[in-house]
C-alpha cells in the first residue's frame, strides 16, 4: 500500500496567508497541517508516500518535510504544473503509484480517527478475491463520508435504499444527502483507467468524484463508511480555528519555558523551552512556541502562538499567530489568523483599550479586533 498526499492547489480561500505560503503548511497547534497527515500515514504503516506539489509552493513544502525520514517515511515529490483537479493528481502520480493499492489524502484535511482501521478494512476486503466487475468481488475503491450541515461545499454521496453508493456529485446546488466526501480515499489500480476516461468538469478540473462514478457505472465495487469523530477541511479561517481548538483540547500541560512571579499559567498550556511569560496570564488550552515572549498580556483560551513571536500589552483568544510576528497593545484579538513576520499594533493606544480591556467574553465589543492578516504585513489599528 502506497500513500498519495495532495498538497498542490491554489489555496484561494485562505488568502492572504496563501499568497506567500502553502495552505498545507499553516500550523494547527504549532504544527503544519500537512505533518498530521504524514504522521497518520506512518502510523497506519504506510511509508512509501508521494506528495503532489504546485510550482509556487512546492519548494517550501519540500523544505519543511525533507526526505520524510523525520516521520519514518520515504517521500517522492510529484510536481503538478497547475491545479487541474484531484483526479489529475492521480494521473500525474501514475508512475509513482504503478499497480499498487494506495490511500489518497487531501493535505488540508484533518480527522480525529486514525487511518489505520480504514486502511485495514480495505486490505482485508481485498484479500482473497481479485477486483472484478461483479459487486460480490473485492472493492476497487473505498470512500469515507461524514454528515455535514453544508453539503453543497463538498463532494456529496447519494446512497440507494439497499445502502449501496449510487453516485457522487461535486459541490451540488441541490445535495442528494448530507453525506460529504471526506478527503481520504482508498483505490486499487482500476482508478488509473477511470481518471483516463473522464473529462474535465464545468470548473475545468478532473474530478475524483467523476472518476469514482465511472467505477460505479462500470460495475466495480466502491465501499463506503460513515466517519465518527470530527473531520475538518481546514481550507478556510473558521474551520482552521475550530481545528486548532480541537487539537489543543487533546494537549496536556507542559511548561518548559520561563514564567515570572507576576504571571499565572493555568490549565492545559504547552510553553516550549525558550518561551518567556512576563507579567501575564495564560489560560489553556494554549501553546506558545520557543523563543516567543509574552508580556503584560492575557492569552487564551484556544490560542496557538508560533516560535519567535512577541506579544505585549494585548489580549488574545481563539486565534493562531504564525512565526516571528508581533502583536502589541491590541485590547482584544479574537477569532484571528495572523501570518508570519507580521506586526499588528495599535497606533495610539486608546485609554479604555488596555489589558483586560473593554470586552466581555460573550463576543467582540468595540475594542475587539478580528483579523486574517497575511505574511510580512504591518497593520496599525486606530
Ligand atoms: O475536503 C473534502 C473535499 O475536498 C471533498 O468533499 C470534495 O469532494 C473534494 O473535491 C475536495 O474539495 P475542496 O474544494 O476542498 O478541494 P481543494 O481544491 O481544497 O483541494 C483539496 C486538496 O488537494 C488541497 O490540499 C489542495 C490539493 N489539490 C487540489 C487540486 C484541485 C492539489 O494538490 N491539486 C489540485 O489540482
Amino acid at each position: 500500500m502506497k500513500g498519495l498526499i495532495l498538497s498542490g492547489g491554489a489555496g484561494k480561500r485562505l488568502r492572504p496567508i496563501t499568497h506567500t505560503s502553502a495552505k498545507q503548511l499553516v500550523p494547527v497547534a504549532n504544527k503544519p497541517i500537512l505533518f498530521y497527515g504524514i504522521e497518520e500515514m506512518a502510523s497506519a504503516g504506510i511509508t512509501d508516500i508521494g506528495i503532489v506539489v504546485a510550482p509556487a509552493t512546492g519548494d517550501e513544502i519540500r523544505q519543511a518535510v525533507g526526505d520524510g525520514s523525520k516521520f519514518g517515511v520515504r517521500v517522492t515529490w510529484i510536481p503538478q504544473h497547475a491545479p487541474l483537479g484531484l483526479a489529475h493528481c492521480v494521473l500525474v502520480a501514475s508512475d509513482f503509484l504503478a499497480d499498487d493499492d494506495f490511500v489518497m489524502y487531501l493535505g488540508d484535511n484533518m480527522l480525529e480517527a486514525g487511518l489505520a482501521a480504514f486502511v485495514d478494512r480495505f486490505v482485508s476486503a481485498r484479500t482473497g478475491s481479485g477486483t472484478s466487475r461483479s459487486y460480490g468481488g473485492a472493492p476497487s475503491a473505498q470512500i469515507l463520508l461524514a454528515r455535514v450541515s453544508d453539503p453543497g461545499s463538498f463532494g456529496v454521496a447519494e446512497i440507494g435504499p439497499d445502502g449501496r453508493l449510487l453516485r457522487l456529485v461535486e459541490k451540488p446546488e441541490k445535495p442528494p444527502s448530507d453525506l460529504a466526501l471526506v478527503g481520504v480515499y482508498l483505490f486499487d489500480k482500476t482508478i488509473h483507467d477511470a481518471v483516463e476516461q473522464i473529462e474535465a468538469s464545468a470548473r475545468g478540473e478532473l474530478e475524483i468524484t467523476d472518476a469514482i462514478d465511472w467505477l460505479i457505472a462500470e460495475g466495480y465495487r466502491v465501499d463506503h463508511e460513515v466517519l465518527s469523530g470530527w473531520w475538518i477541511d481546514t481550507g478556510k479561517k473558521d474551520p482552521l480555528l475550530e481545528c486548532n481548538r480541537l487539537v489543543l483540547d487533546t494537549f496536556g500541560r507542559s511548561i518548559e519555558g520561563d514564567v515570572d512571579d507576576a504571571s499565572s499559567v493555568d490549565g492545559q498550556v504547552v510553553l516550549e523551552a525558550g518561551a518567556k511569560v512576563i507579567d501575564s496570564t495564560v489560560r489553556g488550552p494554549a501553546i506558545i512556541g520557543s523563543g516567543t515572549t509574552v508580556e503584560h498580556s492575557d492569552i487564551g483560551p484556544y490560542v496557538s502562538i508560533a516560535a519567535d513571536c512577541r506579544i505585549s500589552g494585548s489580549e488574545i483568544d481563539n486565534s493562531v499567530v504564525l512565526r516571528r510576528s508581533t502583536v502589541s497593545d491590541i485590547a482584544r484579538l479574537t477569532d484571528s489568523l495572523v501570518g508570519r513576520d507580521t506586526v499588528l499594533s495599535r497606533s495610539t493606544r486608546a485609554g479604555e483599550a488596555g489589558r483586560g480591556g473593554a470586552d466581555g467574553p460573550e463576543g467582540p465589543g468595540p475594542g475587539a479586533v478580528r483579523v486574517m492578516v497575511g505574511d510580512h504585513c504591518r497593520v496599525e489599528i486606530e
